[in-house]
């Protein structure tokens, strides 16, 4: 069946940002994903058709990157890392225990019950958070310093509906609605949450202690902030600021 009007328009909708039409392909092939729950031979066409490129052409994007799903994917992805830090930190358990709690082998999607949302359980790659490890990732944001129980909890939580926040980053909503937003269409939530973490600035506190800093670049030298806790105080601060526009921009 081919997509509905409105996707259309939404695919032209992104190929119009760029200078050149195919830098769209990623977001609508994250599009396609939202409505259609995975990349189907129907959106690998409508891609094609709206690009001026032929549908292999497409579908050698497709299948390059695993974020592109060929099948149907659930309410909610559960990405658990077992690159090397997250194993040793506990990853590999972690996504054991998922496995055996959900009786679903990698990448594969919970069968349907009664009254509960459907998970699709995949062991991921690094997603540099290492600081963080081992992390488990809900639909693309980030679970930290995760343990088997903690996971297993927080998966309890997603079937069974309730309202579940990311460690650094907004509540969570659904696989397909991530997916929307990856294409540029916001949900309004980029701005809830912790922007960073006290884990991210312990390079930045080392080097102010040893007295360390960037070397100057052609503009001038590195601004380096005081304290590390002014980092994180920063990324608070700008994301403050653009919440005050985003409401200005309402009220007007
Ligand atoms: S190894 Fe898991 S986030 Fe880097």
């Amino acid at each position: 069946m081919t997509l509905a009007a409105e996707t259309y328009d939404e695919l032209r909708e992104i190929a119009a940002r760029y200078p050149q039409a195919r830098s769209g392909l990623l977001p609508m092939l994250h599009l396609v994903q939202s409505v259609e729950g995975r990349v189907t031979p129907e959106g690998i066409h409508a891609c094609a058709e709206v690009l001026g490129l032929t549908p292999a052409e497409v579908s050698g994007v497709a299948t390059f990157y695993t974020m592109y799903k060929r099948h149907p994917v659930g309410t909610h992805h559960v990405g658990v890392c077992t690159n090397t830090l997250c194993a040793v930190m506990g990853g590999d358990e972690i996504f054991a225990c998922l496995r055996e709690k959900l009786e679903v082998g990698n990448d594969e999607t919970t069968a349907d019950a009664p009254g509960l949302q459907s998970i699709t359980l995949e062991h991921i790659e690094c997603n540099a958070a290492c600081d963080y490890a081992p992390v488990v990732m809900v639909n693309w944001e980030f679970f930290d310093n995760q343990t088997p129980e903690s996971a297993s909890q927080l998966v309890d939580d997603l079937r069974e509906g309730r309202e579940v926040v990311a460690s650094r980053g907004a509540r969570i909503t659904s696989w397909r609605e991530a997916e929307r937003v990856l294409a540029g269409f916001e949900d309004g939530l980029v701005d809830e949450g912790p922007a960073a973490g006290p884990a991210s600035v312990v390079g930045l506190e080392l080097a102010r202690e040893r007295g360390w800093a960037a070397p100057a670049d052609v503009h001038g030298s590195a601004d380096v902030p005081e304290e590390p806790s002014e980092a994180v105080e920063e990324a608070d601060t700008r994301r403050a600021e653009s919440e005050t526009i985003a409401e200005e921009a309402s009220d007007d």
